[in-house]
């Protein structure tokens, strides 16, 4: 149905002015521009002004048109009738108009429509009937209006087209027959349509579609199969459609594609495969496509890419790679993407990237890893990526130690909101944190006692930032240390006692051994009234070492 606002903006631009030849309860505008609309419209009002040039019938009760009453209105170029359920048209409706250029009737009784109803239009530019209830078009139907450029035919009940339906139209731009049970288009359908530059299919429960459909369709720019059940595409399917440029496949059945179906596509910029079945995609798949910039490939079964899928494609913007079952990336796989701003890896299985995976993307702005198995991301991956401001993180079982610290700086400083519930899944006493929320020195690696920590590079080993780490066996107690100071302590205290009255509640020693030296810790608490526990507990604790 019509949009709400479209209607009151229709409204206001017609509101206006009143002249006086018009009768209520229409408005006209200019003398020209006439506007009725009201439940209680249920003829076509008599004494319209016979100059006017567009006439509008907005949500009346109209319930047929016959040849009547528009007969004197020879200088009508736009008749729109929006919202009126339970209009239909008689023969002979939308009689001689020698400059009617545009009708459009939306949302009304309509179901079927013979040659009849229309006269000689020879200025028809645009034919709209949607969301009615057509279930048929006559053969014929457009033989009378030979200039007819956009026809719109979407949201009605048509099931079936005559075959040679659209011959007359050679100068047809736009034809939209979406959300119709089509089911099946006829051989040869479009091969008339020439100039034809948008087709939409989308809903049509389409589940094959024949061999050279759009061969002749040389001048197509946008074609939309959206939402139908098409498990295949025969090959070269677009072949020949070198002006395309926004193809929309997505909601499909499509559980492979093949190597060479995109490959003469060289306007294509837009590629839609979402929430189809696809398992692979073919190397080659996008190398006739240099001019892509948008891929939307999620929702679907991939468990990788293959490599160089994207190699050359130096236009591509976005990547949706989404809902997949991505398990790794291949390296290289952005290698040339260097006007990627945007990529989407989220819901995947990945476990680990490579540190070199965002070196190309310079102008990356957006990076979307919710939802995926990783445990750590390699330090200064995101060194060449200057243009990048958001970096989505969560629901990944992240080890935060030292490895995450300069990342978790990064966050902090530039994507803090966008990671707030990005937690920590591991060490224990980490576990729930928020990453931004973390202090810099709580990211560290725990060296088993008296050992050097093997998960610790080389790279941080040598330069002396390697932290010492005590730690009890046990678990209850951990401190962390560099050279210089001692920066973290972690206390796991027994299951809480009552923390009542004065004196000590806990009171407890430890001598932790590590490649820095033997510490003595001692920890006390005192409960004092009108503290909690929490900072009691911190308050309290005190050390020593012992050299
Ligand atoms: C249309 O007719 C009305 C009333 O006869 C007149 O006032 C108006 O100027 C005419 N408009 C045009 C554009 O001829
Ligand atoms: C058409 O115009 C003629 C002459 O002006 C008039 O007699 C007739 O009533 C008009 N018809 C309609 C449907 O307005
Ligand atoms: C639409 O037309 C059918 C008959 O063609 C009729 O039964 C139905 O009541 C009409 N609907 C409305 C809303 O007028
Ligand atoms: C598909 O088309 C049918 C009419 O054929 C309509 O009822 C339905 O809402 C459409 N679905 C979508 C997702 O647009
Ligand atoms: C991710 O991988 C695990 C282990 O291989 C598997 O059990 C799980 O089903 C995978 N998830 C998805 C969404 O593919
Ligand atoms: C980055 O691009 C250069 C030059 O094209 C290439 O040699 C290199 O392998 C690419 N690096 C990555 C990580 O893709
Ligand atoms: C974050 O900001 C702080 C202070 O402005 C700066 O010292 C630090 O280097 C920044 N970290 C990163 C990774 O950009
Ligand atoms: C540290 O070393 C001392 C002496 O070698 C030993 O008594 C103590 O149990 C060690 N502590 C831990 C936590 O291993």
């Amino acid at each position: 149905m019509l949009p709400r606002p479209l209607l009151l903006c229709l409204q206001g631009l017609l509101l206006g002015r009143f002249t006086q030849a018009c009768p209520p309860p229409c408005q006209c505008y200019d003398g020209t521009k006439v506007f009725c609309s009201g439940e209680e419209i249920w003829d076509i009002p008599e004494g319209l002004p016979g100059n006017a040039t567009q006439l509008f019938f907005v949500e009346t009760s109209l319930t047929t048109i016959g040849s009547g009453p528009f007969s004197n209105h020879s200088s009508l170029a736009r008749l729109v009738f929006l919202n009126n359920p339970s209009l239909s048209l008689e023969a002979g409706a939308f009689g001689e108009w020698p400059r009617l250029t545009e009708l459009e009737v939306s949302g009304s009784n309509l179901s079927a429509l013979s040659g009849e109803a229309f006269g000689s239009l020879l200025e028809l530019r645009k034919l709209s009937l949607t969301f009615s209830a057509l279930r048929a078009l006559e053969p014929g139907l457009f033989n009378r209006m030979p200039g007819l450029e956009a026809l719109h035919l979407q949201g009605n009940q048509i099931e079936a087209l005559p075959p040679k339906i659209f011959s007359p139209l050679r100068e047809l731009r736009v034809l939209d027959l979406s959300h119709n049970p089509m089911a099946q288009v006829p051989d040869r359908l479009f091969d008339p349509l020439a100039r034809l530059q948008v087709l939409k299919l989308s809903n049509i429960s389409l589940a094959r579609l024949p061999l050279g459909t759009f061969r002749l369709l040389r001048r197509l720019q946008e074609l939309s199969l959206d939402r139908n059940a098409l498990a295949d595409l025969p090959p070269g399917a677009f072949s020949g459609l070198t002006h395309l440029r926004r193809l929309q496949l997505q909601h499909n059945a499509l559980t492979s594609l093949r190597p060479y179906i995109f490959s003469c596509l060289p306007s294509l910029d837009f590629l839609n495969l979402e929430g189809n079945r696809l398992s692979a995609l073919p190397a080659g798949l996008l190398r006739g496509t240099p001019k892509l910039s948008q891929l939307f490939a999620a929702s679907n079964r991939l468990e990788t890419i293959p490599e160089g899928i994207f190699s050359n494609l130096f236009q591509l913007q976005t990547i949706v790679l989404s809902h997949n079952r991505l398990t790794h990336l291949p390296a290289g796989a952005f290698r040339d993407l260097s006007s990627l701003t945007t990529l989407q890896l989220d819901h995947n299985n990945l476990t680990a990237l490579a540190g070199d995976t965002f070196h190309n993307l310079t102008s990356l702005e957006v990076l979307d890893l919710t939802g995926n198995r990783l445990q750590t991301l390699p330090e200064g991956i995101f060194d060449f990526n200057d243009y990048l401001f958001g970096v989505a993180m969560k629901d990944n079982p992240w080890v935060c130690d030292c490895r995450l610290a300069s990342l978790a700086s990064w966050i902090r400083n530039w994507s803090a909101p966008l990671n707030s519930q990005t937690f920590c899944a591991s060490p224990d006493h980490l576990k729930g944190w928020a990453l931004p929320a973390l202090p810099q020195e709580q990211l560290v690696c725990l060296a088993a006692p008296g050992q050097a920590d093997s998960s610790l590079s080389p790279g941080e080993a040598e330069t002396g930032r390697s932290p010492c780490t005590y730690s009890d066996p046990e678990g209850t107690v951990q401190l962390t240390c560099d050279a210089a100071a001692c920066h973290r302590l972690t206390v796991h205290l027994p299951p809480q006692r009552a923390l009542t009255g004065q004196g000590p509640a806990y009171d407890s020693d430890w001598v932790l051994n590590s490649s820095c030296g033997r510490v003595k810790v001692s920890v006390a608490i005192r409960a004092e009234p009108g503290v909690t526990a929490r900072e009691e507990e911190a308050l309290s604790h005190n050390r020593r070492s012992e050299p």
